[in-house]
């Protein structure tokens, strides 16, 4: 395929906005990013630049530069169609853009991030059928480490993206749910053995999961900082919504888990009263809930539908807008708690379990 170029205008547009234009034609000349390549379009030469030169190009102008520290996020709720896909999608291709080495761990037995990072795409065109079932059953993943069949290098995939890596969803996640029951510390695999490992090569791990409370999923929460939880803006969500809350709350409780959680309004039409009641109600009511969120729309669609984060199909929408500033708002929330581990962590390493009881005990007595 012909290089795809990114022109200035679009450029600018996608890191923040059009008043970017010059700077990056400043950092040009004094060689902090990479040369523009002059292109054809239509009748017209133009200027920019290929995906390959983007990221650097993010980690000096745009607005979602790397944490702190090293983040896992899961991103869950126990409602399907609600934008979690598209979110870790969005989330994953904007860090990547930015710089961030990012590693997606698929959870979903649906694949849909899979799909959504063009893992195996060419594979619907190859006309030997033989060839391709061989294919597939060459993709190892999570799986296959849990057999000790592969490690963990063996398993992470690379994308359309230099600096984003993937570790596909196979059909063998299915019978990896069930082995997980049967293990000691059932609910710490994914962290130990997956997630903390991956911290320590990646800026930010994402784990897409699927709407089910099953083993994958209560391994994502106890690997997470962040958990990323979509809240639809639809009457029959609200229902939903209050059992999830209180599932989850029990599950971090008896867990001692002290990920962040980010609510994320999702699917609210500008023009529907009860949608926008819905909205307003979750922003009063929810904590952690998230002042801006993803509303219905046709080229959010057609962003996911063609693999693409919003910022890279439509930089100058008003929808794409939206997205920077929710992720600016969720990258706010991440290195907030990035600062309150820190301040927590130096007491809670030192507490022995005698001292944490006898810590518990002073507070009872109180
Ligand atoms: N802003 C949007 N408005 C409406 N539909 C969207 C938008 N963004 C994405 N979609 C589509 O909504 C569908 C469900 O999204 P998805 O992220 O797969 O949900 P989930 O992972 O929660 O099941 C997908 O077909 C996706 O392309
Ligand atoms: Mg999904």
């Amino acid at each position: 395929m012909a290089n795809q170029y990114f022109s200035l205008k679009k450029t600018a547009e996608m890191f923040g906005g059009q008043h970017l234009k010059e700077r990056i034609e400043e950092f040009e000349k004094s060689g902090v990013i990479p040369p523009s390549s002059r292109y054809r379009s239509g009748a017209l030469f133009r200027k920019g630049w290929t995906i390959n030169d983007l990221p650097t190009i993010g980690s000096k102008l745009g607005f979602f530069k790397k944490f702190k520290k090293s983040t896992a996020m899961a991103v869950f709720t126990t409602k399907g169609g609600v934008l979690k896909s598209t979110l870790a999608l969005n989330l994953a291709r904007t860090a990547a853009l930015h710089g961030q080495k990012v590693c997606v761990v698929g959870l979903d037995i649906q694949g849909d991030i899979t799909t959504a990072l063009g893992f195996e795409s060419d594979l619907d065109n190859q006309e030997d059928l033989l060839e391709v079932i061989e294919k597939l059953n060459r993709t190892k993943g999570l799986s296959d480490l849990f057999n000790n069949q592969v490690r963990l290098t063996e398993i992470i995939q690379s994308t359309d993206i230099a600096n984003l890596y993937l570790i596909p969803e196979t059909p063998e996640l299915v019978a990896l749910n069930d082995s997980l029951s049967n293990i000691n510390r059932r609910e710490f695999w994914l962290k130990e053995k997956v997630v903390d490992l991956l911290k320590e090569h990646f800026d930010l791990v994402i784990m897409d999961c699927s709407p089910n409370w099953n083993k994958l999923t209560t391994n994502a929460l106890v690997a997470c900082d962040v958990l990323i939880s979509p809240l639809e803006c639809k009457i029959n969500n609200f229902r939903n919504f209050r059992v999830f809350r209180h599932f989850l709350k029990e599950f971090k409780d008896e867990m001692r888990l002290r990920f962040e959680n980010v609510f994320i309004p999702t699917r609210y039409s500008k023009n529907r009263k009860l949608s926008q009641d819905i909205l307003s109600w979750y922003r009063e009511n929810v904590p952690g809930c998230t002042d801006h969120g993803v509303r219905e729309n046709v080229s959010g669609e057609e962003a996911t539908a063609l693999n693409l984060s919003l910022i890279e199909h439509v930089p100058g929408q008003e929808i794409a807008k939206e997205m920077r500033e929710l992720l600016k708002e969720v990258h706010g929330r991440v290195d907030q708690y990035h600062e309150y581990v820190e301040l927590r962590e130096p007491d809670e390493v030192m507490m022995t379990p005698r001292d944490q009881y006898q810590h518990e005990v002073r507070q009872w007595s109180f």
